[in-house]
Parts: C-alpha cells; sequence; structure tokens
C-alpha cells in the first residue's frame, strides 16, 4: 500500500482529520507526533502530517484545500483555481479536453468544469490524487484519469488539449525551454491538428515560439508566474498579457509606440506581465500623453497620475543623471530617512548604496535607478 492508499483507508481518514484538527493549536509537532505514534503506525503518522501541513500550504491555491490530497512537488507545480479557471476559459467550444501531465490536477479542476476531461499522469500517484481532487471539487464525474505516459496515449478523438509539462524533476529545474515531454512533442501533436494550451516558465525563450501562436504572460498580484502558449486553433492575438485576480489583460497592437523623452512628473512601472509580454508601448497608447524615458528600458512617464492596473505609479520628487553624492543631497534636502531601491538597466550594487548613504530624515521614498536615454539616471519617487 502506497502512503495515498494508507491515508484514504479507514484508519488514516480519521488520523488525518485529528492531525487537521490538532496541528494549528498544537503545543509542540514532536508531542503530537509521539501522541500520535502510540496508537498508529510511524509512516502513517508522518504521512498524516505532511499531507496536513500540504493543504495548509494549498490554501492560498484552492478554496477547498482542506478536503484534497497533495505532493509536495506536485502542489509547487500546480496551477491555482484562479489560474485554472483562466486556462480552462479557452475551452469553452468543446465538450472534451485532455488535461496531459495533469499532475494533482490544479488544471483539471478548471477544465472539468463544464466539460468531459481525460487527466494523464505516468506517476500513479499524481494520477489517483487528480482523480480524488476533482472529486473534492465537484467535478469528478466528468473526468477519467489515465495512468500513462502521455506519449503513449492515443488521443485521435480529442480535438482539445492542455499540456504543463514537467519543467524540473525530484533534484532540479530543467535549463529553460526544456521539459518533459518536451515542446516539440506538444507542437508535434498540435500541428496534428490538436487546439492546445501548453504552460511554461515565465522565463521561456520567446523564440522558441512557432509561428502563429499566441504567447501569454501572467501575473498575480505583480508576481509573474506563468507563460501560457496557445496553438493557432486558440490563439486570438500574438502577445497577451493577464493580471490575475483581476482577469484583466492587454494584447499586442500592430505599431503600437512611443517617443522617448525626459521624466515628467509622474513615473509608471508597468506590471511584469506587461513588460515581459513586450507591452509596455500598447500600455503607453492606452494611457494617452504618455513616453518612454529611455528606448531600451520598460519604465513610462507622464505629466498626470497614470491611473491603471496594469502598472504602480509614482510621483517623480527629483530626477537627475546618476551620481551617489547627489542622490545622498538630493535625499537630504528631501528630509528622506528610508529608501526602498529598485533599479532596471542600472549596474549598480544596491546593498553599497544603502550602507553608504546613512540617511537620517523622516520620510520614506522610493528610489529608481535607471537609465535615461541612455544615461545612467536616478529618480526619487513618492507614493501617489
Ligand atoms: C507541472 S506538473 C502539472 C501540474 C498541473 N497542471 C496542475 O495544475 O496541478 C507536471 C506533471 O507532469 C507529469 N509528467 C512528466 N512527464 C510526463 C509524461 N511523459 N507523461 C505523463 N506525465 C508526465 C509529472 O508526473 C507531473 O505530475
Amino acid at each position: 500500500m502506497n502512503g495515498l492508499d494508507a491515508l484514504l483507508a479507514p484508519e488514516g481518514q480519521s488520523l488525518l482529520a485529528e492531525v487537521a484538527q490538532a496541528l494549528p493549536a498544537a503545543d509542540g509537532e514532536l508531542q503530537l507526533i509521539t501522541r500520535l505514534r502510540r496508537h498508529h503506525p510511524q509512516e502513517l503518522v508522518a504521512a498524516a502530517l505532511t499531507q496536513a501541513k500540504l493543504r495548509i500550504r494549498a490554501r492560498s491555491k484552492f478554496t477547498h484545500a482542506d478536503r484534497m490530497y497533495f505532493t509536495q512537488a506536485g502542489l509547487e507545480q500546480a496551477s491555482s483555481e484562479r489560474m485554472a479557471r483562466h486556462h480552462a476559459e479557452r475551452y469553452a467550444p468543446f465538450d472534451l479536453v485532455a488535461d496531459l501531465c495533469t499532475g494533482i490536477g490544479g488544471d483539471l479542476i478548471g477544465l472539468a468544469d463544464g466539460r468531459a476531461a481525460i487527466a494523464v499522469d505516468k506517476d500513479p500517484v499524481h494520477a489517483h490524487m487528480a482523480l480524488l481532487n476533482a472529486a473534492a471539487n465537484g467535478v469528478g464525474e466528468r473526468v477519467t484519469s489515465v495512468c500513462a505516459d502521455v506519449r503513449d496515449v492515443r488521443l485521435d478523438d480529442v480535438g482539445a488539449v492542455f499540456v504543463d509539462p514537467a519543467r524540473r524533476s525530484s533534484d532540479r529545474r530543467f535549463a529553460a525551454g526544456t521539459s518533459e515531454p518536451s515542446l516539440d512533442w506538444c507542437f508535434a501533436l498540435a500541428d496534428r491538428g490538436v487546439a492546445m494550451g501548453i504552460k511554461a516558465a515565465p522565463g521561456l525563450p520567446t523564440e522558441l515560439v512557432p509561428a502563429g501562436w499566441e504567447l501569454e504572460f501572467v501575473s498575480e498580484h505583480r508576481d509573474l508566474k506563468e507563460s501560457v502558449l496557445w496553438s493557432p486553433a486558440l490563439a486570438t492575438t500574438q502577445r497577451r498579457a493577464t493580471l490575475l485576480p483581476e482577469r484583466l489583460t492587454l494584447v499586442e497592437q500592430a505599431g503600437a509606440s512611443l517617443p522617448v523623452q525626459a521624466p515628467g512628473t509622474f513615473l509608471l512601472d508597468p506590471d511584469p506581465a506587461v513588460t515581459r509580454a513586450g507591452l509596455v508601448e500598447e500600455l503607453g497608447q492606452s494611457l494617452g500623453d504618455v513616453w518612454k524615458v529611455d528606448e531600451r528600458i520598460a519604465f513610462l512617464s507622464a505629466d498626470f497620475a497614470m491611473d491603471t492596473p496594469f502598472g504602480r505609479t509614482l510621483r517623480i520628487e527629483a530626477s537627475a543623471p546618476w551620481s551617489l553624492a547627489r542622490l545622498r543631497e538630493t535625499l537630504r534636502s528631501l528630509d528622506i530617512g528610508t529608501v526602498d531601491i529598485r533599479k532596471r538597466g542600472s549596474a549598480v550594487d544596491v546593498d553599497e548604496i544603502q550602507r553608504k548613504l546613512k540617511l537620517t530624515g523622516g520620510r520614506a521614498a522610493t528610489v529608481v535607478l535607471t537609465r535615461v536615454s541612455d544615461q545612467p539616471w536616478m529618480m526619487v519617487c513618492s507614493d501617489v
């Protein structure tokens, strides 16, 4: 019996319930373990404790985490409910989808909501967990779970596929663009006419994306989470930036361009999904009279407080060519004692600058170290 089967047996279930109740209030884990081991096998106690802790961690991704099953790697790699819902939206026209490399079923939960889903994973524990987790989320009846290598599964009757290939093995992360199964295998499947979405790392080398595919970058609370490649059958643009949980989206506009000029009164730091998708010009154009401060740097500036969910706006209190002495002097004259230093396109050592500033003022500020028209530049900014 593997650890999951043991947890699913009556003794495992009652132990899991007991651990879940005791864990948040436990004075000490050691005491809890000692007490439980008097009545249960050591391995089962360890499995229950691990599972209960993973469920607590999983609450940030899943509403029903407390009823789901996880491995550590499976949870870490799982799409959150919000992401899964976002991915699944593309499959609205389909009655059946295959979720290849289903893991613990994060994406499966979204995909099987409204259609039948075939969930495939070569890891028997993950294949089993995916089915259990689909059931815990009320979509179990729509799921067929297959434990197999996706390359051995016949998908002749399946018109739509979502695949989230493994990007790490048990002991290491693969290089960017490398996965198991490979992207080339995924592309070959799409070439056979299957509508396909491929979840990939946010750092995916963009030149790997075939012509005609859409590349979407997704961030959550300004944290860049993933890229998704959509085959021509599911693509609606070439590049897209999506913000979760709001599900706001910005797409490529042919010929979008902005002037480059010195910083004005406000600075906009675009969301990382926008920057990574190369949609800074599109964002600027959607905002009005906005410009870039450097051809190659993803900051926008304007003389009005740009109000957009696609970026963070700061008020520029001082703007000048970079010099440590000038920065120190400026911060003193503005009574600034605490700084958050952000750099983009600058080679300076932030920790060293923090040490050398020796500030005494009463206000806090954001110092932006960057390039303006290709010159090293500094801006002292405050929140809007
Ligand atoms: C990134 S995880 C999937 C996460 C999933 N989308 C979720 O939201 O929970 C990758 C999974 O691919 C599985 N896998 C890797 N290579 C595979 C292959 N050739 N065939 C089937 N499954 C594979 C691994 O066992 C792992 O569970």
